[in-house]
């Protein structure tokens, strides 16, 4: 597999350049998503942890940087072979509503749909009412016939 450089891909909007996410981006990143509310960031948001899903999803997650150069949207995007994700949707506050969060959800709808995946799952907070009208605005519907359940993964 080719390795992830920092080209430009569609959609374009103007003002900006959307792009891979690489590793070399996870601090502008993280520091995105740690001032943006409806986000959580939890121990599996090191630079390393980031960088090692990165690896597992190579070209696959997207940034947005305006023409100044400055990192103003990121999502990360991954799949398991059957189902994609899509984690840490954010746009900085003085940049949305211009299409930027639906263009970074397109490329990596794109992406996933080349790699052979059929369909993309999301995982909204209970009471993030702007990421939910964001999404149903995306055609994106709830799934009220399944529940997230989870537990730690430990070593024998
Ligand atoms: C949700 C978010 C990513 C949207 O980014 P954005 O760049 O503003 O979105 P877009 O400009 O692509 O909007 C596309 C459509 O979504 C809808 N939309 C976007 N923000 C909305 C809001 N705050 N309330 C209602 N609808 C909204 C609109 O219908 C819009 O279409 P329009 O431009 O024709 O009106 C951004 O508001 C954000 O970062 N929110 C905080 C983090 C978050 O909640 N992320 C989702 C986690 S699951």
């Amino acid at each position: 597999m080719s390795t992830p450089s920092h080209q430009i891909l569609s959609p374009q909007i103007p003002g900006y350049q959307i792009g891979p996410l690489l590793a070399a981006d996870l601090p502008a990143a993280l520091e995105l998503w740690g001032q943006t509310a409806g986000l959580v960031l939890n121990e599996s948001d090191t630079p390393e942890r980031l960088a090692a899903y990165l690896d597992r999803n190579p070209g696959l997650s997207r940034i947005a940087r305006s023409d100044q150069g400055l990192l103003v949207a990121a999502v990360l995007c991954g799949h398991d072979g059957r189902r994609g994700s899509l984690h840490h949707l954010a746009v900085a506050a003085d940049h949305r509503q211009q299409g930027l969060g639906s263009a970074l959800v397109k490329s990596c709808l794109a992406a996933l749909a080349q790699a052979g995946i059929l369909k993309c799952n999301i995982f909204l907070l209970a009471g993030n009412e702007e990421g939910r009208q964001f999404w149903s605005s995306q055609n994106w519907s709830p799934r009220p016939d399944l529940e997230v359940h989870q537990q730690r993964c430990r070593l024998p």
